[in-house]
């Protein structure tokens, strides 16, 4: 049997506090929580009451080999049980989150050991939701999220489905393994932060010239970033579409990396299911077009422009009002008239003045030739390039790039996307 112990050498392992709430949802806390073991991270779970009422702390006893968590007064060895739960944690995770709980954290409500924890903790902390489609989007419970947002709470937000009560909707915990994989991606980058990757290699991405670490560099205060993200969504029919899988995962990234690092920060965002990253002004566009207009508006004064969307070739010209049906509107389906999208990237830089642009290049084959083209074509400053598909000759690890620039590429670098975004943003922000 493999133990936490055997994965992760003692000193580099990362303690996850797992706050588990009321709801259904409290089954999936368990798959989390192995996700998490199975990456390295020890997890110490803090349960409500209520939770209680879903699984049974023995559970995830067995589950951590470790005291679960429940009341406030129930471990008489340690007389100030919350103090010692958040200071054990470089992260405090509370997955699911009931609406009841976000409306007390963001009122600051330490009634039980689980909020009282949450109102001490000084690591980082992620809220999972989970809730009835109607609890979800009461204005009440958005208000408190957006709230908890204010302060710094971050969110894997809850999907679209099938709801336990019935209901089709918003409100269904993110799957486990989006949540784990959010969770790694923070701790990542926190310990990029300190100077040490989770295997306890010392960090050599995103290190200026003094060592010192790109996290805590504030070397874009006072600058003007836009950042396009995700894919663009061009209807057919009110229900059907043309677009592509684009998560926007990256384009997130590099906004949060350049507001972590002082900048007035745009994000303009194709539909996606991803959290507002702290301190960046979202615009939330749909397609082709209004993502140009609204990346033309943030690009007039931007210092930084960086187009890391995956915006639809195409569109179809002339899109239905109501739902075609089978049957009747076969000839009109298969009649479908397409038109090219604007090309964004290149219609903004080609007019650029003090903007510094930064393009994409996801290439199958002769990455570099194709991406210098891009460069030239589009009128970028600098090109991010990536081996997709089955020919990949670098690309050992998911994430790994290079930059392109007039005078020649560089050499691939690989790390998480925050990392990466550090990275990039290290390369960028002295020719700003
Ligand atoms: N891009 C854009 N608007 C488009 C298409 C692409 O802004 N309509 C931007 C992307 O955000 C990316 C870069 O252009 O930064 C390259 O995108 P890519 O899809 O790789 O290139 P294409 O121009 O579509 O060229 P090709 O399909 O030949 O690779």
């Amino acid at each position: 049997m493999t133990t936490t112990s055997e994965i992760a050498a003692p000193e580099t392992i990362k303690t996850v506090l797992l706050g588990v709430t009321g709801c259904i949802g409290a089954y999936k806390a368990c798959e989390i929580l192995r996700g998490l073991q199975k990456r390295g991270v020890r997890v110490k779970v803090v349960m409500t009451e209520h939770a209680t009422h879903f699984v049974d702390p023995l559970t995830f006893r067995s589950l951590t080999h470790e005291k679960v968590a429940v009341d406030l007064f129930d471990d008489p060895t340690d007389p100030i049980h919350h103090i010692s739960l958040a200071d054990e944690a470089d992260l405090f995770l509370i997955a699911p989150c009931t609406a009841n709980v976000m409306a007390k954290l963001a009122a600051g409500i330490g009634d039980d050991l689980l909020t009282t924890t949450a109102l001490a903790v000084t690591a980082p902390v992620v809220l999972a939701p989970a809730a009835n489609v109607h609890m979800y989007e009461n204005p009440i419970t958005q208000r408190n999220m957006n709230a908890l947002h204010d302060f710094g709470f971050k969110f894997v937000e809850a999907g679209e489905g099938y709801l336990a009560c019935g209901y089709q909707g918003r409100g269904r915990m993110a799957d486990p393994e989006l949540i784990v994989d959010y969770v790694m991606e923070q701790l990542e980058g926190a310990s990029t932060a300190k100077g040490q990757d989770l295997n306890g290699t010392p960090a050599v991405l995103g290190q200026d010239e003094d060592g010192a670490l790109s996290a805590s560099v504030r070397d874009l205060e006072g600058k003007k970033v836009m950042v396009t993200a995700g894919p663009t969504v061009e209807p057919i029919d009110p229900v059907r579409y043309i677009s592509n899988h684009s998560s926007g995962k990256f384009g997130y990234a590099i906004a949060a990396a350049a507001a972590e690092r002082g900048a007035e920060v745009t994000l303009v965002s194709g539909p996606v299911s991803l959290d507002a990253p702290a301190g960046v002004n979202v615009v939330r566009v749909t397609t082709a077009c209004e993502m140009l207009e609204a990346a033309g508006k943030a690009f007039a004064d931007a210092d930084l422009a960086i187009f890391a969307a995956a915006v639809a070739d195409v569109r179809p010209a002339n899109p239905f009002n109501r739902k075609m049906k089978k049957g009747t509107d076969d000839a009109a389906l298969a009649a479908i008239e397409l038109v090219e999208n604007p090309d964004i990237l290149k219609t903004l830089a080609t007019a650029k003045d003090q903007q510094f642009v930064v393009g994409f290049a996801a290439e199958t084959d002769h990455v570099v030739e194709n991406a210098t083209k891009k460069l030239k074509r589009k009128n970028a400053n600098l090109i991010v390039a990536n081996q997709v598909g089955g020919g990949r000759a670098f690309g050992q690890n998911d994430n790994e790039i290079m930059f392109v620039e007039a005078g020649g590429a560089s050499e691939p670098v690989s790390g998480t996307k925050a990392q990466l975004a550090q990275v990039l943003l290290d390369r960028v922000a002295p020719q700003l």
